[in-house]
């Protein structure tokens, strides 16, 4: 029995510029946050840097070549804002811009569609010393960026995603202090997440305008968050969790504003939110794109019942729960609960630590296993009726995963970071047998 998609379903992988570009210098590049964040001894894993990375940069032509190789029909790549505009806004960078202008060709040609993430992170430092994202100002410098690109690309990109995982920048950047730049300040953190709506709602308006036939949408990383027991104290915990990581940013999104019960929580004031901000949040967007790895379970301390809700034993190596069934849930829940008019599984994929046999096999069995279950729960989704219209593979290649440096690796390619030598997975070969077949032979049940 096959598990068939629907005719014309999208099937790709997805980078972001900084995890592997590298060049961060070259051809008039502005340093990023991340290369300040990078360089600051003590903040990545082993003091690694994006300073080399895959270098992509320079090796773009065979990484494309890869992906035609794989059949891959759609590829989700971000833009370096200080690659194209070196301080964030004011004189642009040709040589930037040219770099992206080849790619896109290059994508074009081997017949794959390019999706455009404007911001995955990498913040021109000059606009983080004026305040980045916790200052207003960003706003105005960010139409600016989405102007300048749309202008050299909107010709030959339709696919549009304006912010990666808001939520990580806002929380993990701004309060928990471990991505760029690295603060530690909850007042702070509502600002970021608030500006990066604002900046998304704008752009999104302003794309349209510029590119008629634009499909424009944000990315966010959500999880189904679990009560570890039916304890009140469980479900409340787990209930701000939810608030937090999911609701904080898909209510404004779906027009209902901040939820209440969050704003007591955080018990902050919300003096950011200007007249008006609200309504160009909430302007319709074409897709939402999801990425998605594991789910949360939460146990309170105040809890006076055991975990009931076990985690599986089966973890990534960062650690993830694998939780394939979660991501049928979290569609489940936008589709009922929020009504977007698309999807599209933005990230999901597995960091594992992977060996290379001789012939340059690499078996990564378990991340297989992890690609099948959760395109699975993705075909549950379509069948009951969630409209689910593509699905990317984070990553396609081994790359620099933030904090945690070099030493995860979630690439279906492996990359041999001493030599840059690229080697193609198993879990590649697999996907690409997906992606020829549009579907997945399932093993037959009952069978004998
Ligand atoms: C997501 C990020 C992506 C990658 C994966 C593992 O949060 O968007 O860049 O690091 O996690």
């Amino acid at each position: 029995m096959k598990a068939k998609f629907p005719k014309g379903f999208l099937w790709g992988a997805a980078t972001s510029a900084y995890q592997i570009e590298g060049a961060w210098n070259e051809d008039g590049k502005g340093e990023s946050i991340w290369d300040r964040f990078s360089h600051t001894p003590g903040k990545i894993s082993g003091d690694d840097t994006g300073d080399t990375a895959c270098d992509h940069y320079h090796r773009f032509r065979d990484d494309v070549a890869i992906m035609r190789r794989l059949g891959l029909k759609t590829y989700r790549f971000s833009v370096s804002w200080p690659r194209v505009l070196p301080r964030g806004r004011g004189q642009p960078n040709p040589k930037g811009l040219d770099f992206y202008s080849r790619l896109v060709d290059a994508l074009l040609e081997a017949g794959i569609e390019p999706f455009l993430t404007l911001y995955h992170w990498d913040l021109p430092q000059a606009l983080q010393d004026e305040g980045g994202w916790s200052s207003r100002s960003i706003v105005d410098a960010f139409l600016e960026y989405a102007e300048l690109l749309a202008k050299k690309l909107g010709d030959r990109v339709h696919s549009w995603m304006t912010v990666n995982e808001p939520y990580v920048t806002a929380f993990v950047g701004h309060l928990e202090g471990q991505h760029a730049p690295g603060h530690q300040d909850l007042d702070e953190a509502l600002r970021v997440a608030h500006y990066q709506l604002l900046a998304h709602g704008m752009t999104v308006t302003l794309l349209r305008e510029l590119i008629p036939d634009a499909q424009v949408g944000i990315v966010l990383n959500l999880a189904p968050v679990h009560a570890a027991s039916r304890d009140l104290a469980d479900r409340r915990a787990a209930r701000l969790a939810d608030g937090r990581l999911n609701r904080w940013f898909l209510d404004p999104l779906a027009d209902r504003g901040y939820p209440e019960d969050m704003v007591r929580y955080f018990n902050r004031p919300m003096d950011f939110v200007a007249n008006g901000d609200m309504n160009r949040i909430a302007v319709p967007i074409d897709f939402l794109g999801v990425n998605y790895y594991t789910r949360l379970v939460i146990h309170s301390p105040e809890s006076k019942l055991p975990q009931e809700v076990a985690p599986r034993n089966e973890r990534t190596d960062m650690g993830w729960e694998v939780y394939p069934e979660g991501l049928y849930e979290i569609l489940g829940r936008l589709h009922f609960e929020y009504r977007f008019p698309m999807y599209f599984v933005a990230e999901n994929g597995a960091a594992y630590p992977d060996q290379i046999e001789p012939e340059d096999i690499v078996r990564d069995e378990k991340r297989i296993a992890y690609l099948r279950d959760h395109i699975l729960q993705v075909h549950r989704a379509i069948s009951a009726g969630m409209p689910v219209r593509g699905y990317f593979a984070w990553s396609l290649l081994d790359n620099f995963e933030w904090a945690h440096g070099y030493g995860k690796r979630f690439g279906i390619v492996y990359v041999d970071f001493s030599t840059q030598r690229r080697i193609i997975k198993e879990s590649a070969r697999f996907y690409a047998s997906v992606i020829s077949e549009n579907g997945i032979w399932l093993p037959k049940k009952n069978a004998g």
